[in-house]
Order: structure tokens, then C-alpha cells, then sequence
């Protein structure tokens, strides 16, 4: 549905975004992540049209944002990561003005706009001012309105950002919702647990080029070189059998490392994927009594820190 081909954004010599290529599919849920300055806003202006790459594209349906930014602008909708909300405009009256843009008419806005304050919660709030409204508050409100056109992809910098625990969890249902709507999203973070919760693919990016683009378990495999496995063995410990049991972990291919934590208890470190795991737990059954095999879940925060270099 989206595709990036080698994009490249140049500020005077400063190369922001440096031949970024990723595609999106129908439907998705699509995070993108990396640290701040990674080139993400970047990256989202270029779709929505307000700004021009160097050189690369970007399609959306067949459509090139460069090409052809009009058709562009109805197929998608746009949430900036700072917006100006007009304060002196009730709820409703906000999302009336943009509707009135688009040329809608009366009976089809008051219903529109009636369905958007449902969607993002703020139906009891149509008649408040926009200026008292609470900043997770407003981010819904302006989430509503990149939705008013009805466009098949979303475009979210940083919709969370500053939430408190419970807003982000009433965003992340808002998002369900929204993929349950048949809509794409694309939806950046520097969160990347949050992100890999919600989201069915991910990309990362770290000054400007891409470091990983795919779905959450193909980063889980990606990342999984070295996988902690913790080894439970069950019944009556015995010196013989916990050596036995380090003899034969330590010379089963893949494994660097075991640590016997307490009795019957090994910690290991394990090189290899799905299929060498699968491996390794047939070997450990037939040759222990194995109560206990589970791979530590992969630590996204970890992950995160070890695919962008912090400077
Ligand atoms: N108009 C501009 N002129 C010059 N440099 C810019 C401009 N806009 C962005 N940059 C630079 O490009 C880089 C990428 O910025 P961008 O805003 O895309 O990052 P980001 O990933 O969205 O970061 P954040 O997480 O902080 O929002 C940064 O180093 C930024 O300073
Ligand atoms: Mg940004």
C-alpha cells in the first residue's frame, strides 16, 4: 500500500534521512521507531506533502507524493507531532471547521462529527472549549480530525507522547479500532515496547537509515543471537546429574555459556533461532528431566539501545 524507496532528505550538508526504503501493507498497523533526531518527522512530513525529499519516492496506492500531492492529501490524514488547536472553538465546532473545508455538508458533518467524538472518547466533551480540554484530550480531538476525510492511511507523529498511563492505554484501543476499521497506520514512537505491543510491523531508524523494518518476530529472531534459556530440572538433585546435565549443555552447538544458578537450575546462552531451539530442547529432554525450558522474552528496551548508537 505504502512503499518508500530510497528516500533522502538533505538539510544544506546534513543528511537526515539517507536512502530510506520500507513498505507498508493494506491494513497494517506499522510502527516506526528511533531515537530522537532518527528522521521519523521527516519521514512523515514527506508523506503528508508538506515537505520535499532530495531525491528518492514514496507511493501510496500507485500515488507519488511528489507527483501528485492533491490525490495524495485525500488518501491520507495527517497528525503532526505539535499542532495548534484553535482555543476558542467548542469540541465540536473544531472538527465542524475542518469538515466545512472538505466541503461537507450540514446533515453529513453533525453525523460525522457525532461518530469521530465517539471513536476517540470525547463525546461528552463536544461542548467544551478546545482550550480546556487536557493534552491527551486534544491529541484525540486532533486525531479526529486527520480522520474527517476518511483516508485509507494514517500518519501518527507521536500520538502518546506526554500521556499518562491510562490515556496511552485509551489511545492504544482507539488504534485497535481504527485497524478493525480497515484503516493503515503508521504511527511513530520512540517507545519501542509500547510500539511492538501494538503494532503487527515495525521499523527502526537510527540517523537517518533504516536498521530494521519487518514484523515484531522477525525482530524477536533478528535480535535473538545470544537468547538466555533458563533449564529446570525436576525430581531429586544429585552432583551426578547436575554435572551431567552441565556436561551436556555446554557441548550442545550454539550454547556459550551455562551457569548453574541453585540446585537443578541452569542458566544458559544460547546462539541460534526458532529451529535450533526446538534442537536443543529435544536433546535436553531425552538426556535430563527436564520440568522446566523457557527463552527469556526478547527486552525491546535492550534491543532498542543496541540497534541505535547513542552519541
Ligand atoms: N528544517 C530543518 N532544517 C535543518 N535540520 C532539520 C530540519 N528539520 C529537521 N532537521 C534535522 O533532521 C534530523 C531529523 O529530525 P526529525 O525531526 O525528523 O527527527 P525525529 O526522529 O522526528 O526526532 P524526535 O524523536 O525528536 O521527534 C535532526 O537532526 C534535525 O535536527
Ligand atoms: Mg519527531
Amino acid at each position: 500500500m505504502l512503499e518508500i524507496c530510497e528516500l533522502t532528505k538533505q538539510y544544506g550538508s546534513f543528511l537526515a534521512l539517507d536512502h530510506l526504503s520500507l513498505s507498508i501493507g493494506q491494513g497494517e498497523l506499522h510502527g516506526f521507531v528511533g531515537p530522537n533526531g532518527a528522521g521519523k518527522t521527516t519521514t512523515m512530513r514527506i508523506l503528508a506533502t508538506l515537505q520535499l525529499p532530495t531525491s528518492g519516492s514514496a507511493t501510496l496506492e500507485g500515488v507519488e507524493v511528489t507527483q501528485n500531492p492533491k490525490e495524495i492529501r485525500r488518501l491520507m490524514g495527517y497528525m503532526p507531532d505539535f499542532f495548534g488547536v484553535y482555543d476558542r472553538l467548542k469540541a465540536w465546532e473544531y472538527l465542524d471547521f475542518y469538515a466545512r473545508c472538505y466541503g461537507f455538508g450540514y446533515k453529513e458533518r453533525m453525523r460525522m462529527i457525532e461518530s469521530l467524538l465517539e471513536l476517540v472518547h470525547l463525546f461528552e466533551k463536544r461542548d467544551s472549549y478546545v482550550d480546556v480540554l487536557s493534552r491527551g484530550m486534544k491529541q484525540r480531538l486532533c486525531l479526529a480530525r486527520a480522520l474527517i476525510h476518511d483516508p485509507k492511511l494514517l500518519i501518527l507523529d507521536e500520538p502518546a507522547s506526554g500521556m499518562d498511563p491510562r490515556a496511552r492505554a485509551e489511545m492504544k484501543g482507539i488504534l485497535k479500532t481504527l485497524k478493525e476499521l480497515g484503516k493503515t497506520v503508521l504511527i511513530s514512537s520512540h517507545i519501542l515496547p509500547e510500539l511492538s505491543e501494538l503494532c503487527d510491523s515495525l521499523t527502526i531508524i537510527d540517523h537517518g537509515k533504516l536498521v530494521f523494518s519487518g514484523t515484531v518476530e522477525a525482530l524477536s529472531s533478528h535480535m535473538s543471537g545470544e537468547a538466555p534459556v533458563t533449564i529446570r530440572l525436576g525430581g531429586e538433585m544429585n552432583e551426578e546429574l547436575e554435572k551431567r546435565a552441565v556436561s551436556m549443555l555446554k557441548q550442545y552447538p550454539g550454547v556459550t555459556k551455562v551457569i548453574r544458578e541453585e540446585a537443578g537450575l541452569f542458566q544458559t546462552s544460547f546462539d541460534g533461532g526458532d529451529d535450533a531451539m526446538v534442537g536443543l530442547l529435544k536433546a535436553a529432554a531425552q538426556a535430563l528431566p527436564v520440568a522446566d525450558f523457557h527463552r527469556a522474552p526478547l527486552n525491546l528496551e535492550k534491543v532498542f539501545m543496541e540497534v541505535t548508537q547513542n552519541d
